[in-house]
């Protein structure tokens, strides 16, 4: 899929957010090789430990449903009532989960830019030298 509509579908997912106490609000659109999508919203809770971020969301609903092969995710995020929304790059946690999924070669991040520019990454650059239990 075009970068530009993964990016219109994060903020879609952006909507759905349940982010009461950070008020920060993050979308996720995550595209498998055969082109699916699958949406991700934040979603935090009084024990804010137990929140999730939108990022594993997406995954987890993915890989709940069977799928295991990713070619991209499109991620979004900023205060509640910035919809304009700064550059949200993914926690380390999340950068870890997909590395349990994806090629870090080949398996592509986008975060949108200040100015709604798309700046594109694989996962290797902003995950190098990953911790692999092989
Ligand atoms: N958050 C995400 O959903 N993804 C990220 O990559 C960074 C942080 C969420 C977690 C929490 O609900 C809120 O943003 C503030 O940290």
């Amino acid at each position: 899929m075009d970068d530009k509509e993964l990016i219109r579908l994060a903020h879609q997912a952006r909507e759905r957010a349940y982010a009461p106490y950070s008020n920060f609000l993050v979308g996720a659109a995550l595209e498998t090789q055969d082109g699916k999508v699958y949406l991700g919203c934040n979603i935090e809770n009084a024990s804010y430990g137990a929140s999730n971020c939108a990022e594993r969301t997406a995954f987890f609903k993915a890989v709940s449903e069977g799928e295991r092969h990713f070619a991209k995710i499109a991620i979004v995020g900023g205060a509640r009532g910035d919809e304009a929304c700064s550059t949200c790059a993914p926690c380390g946690i999340c950068r870890q989960v997909m590395s349990e999924f994806c090629d870090g070669k080949t398996f592509i991040i986008l975060l949108e830019g200040e100015g709604g520019e798309i700046k594109r990454f694989t996962l290797d650059e902003l995950l190098p030298f990953a911790f692999e239990k092989v």
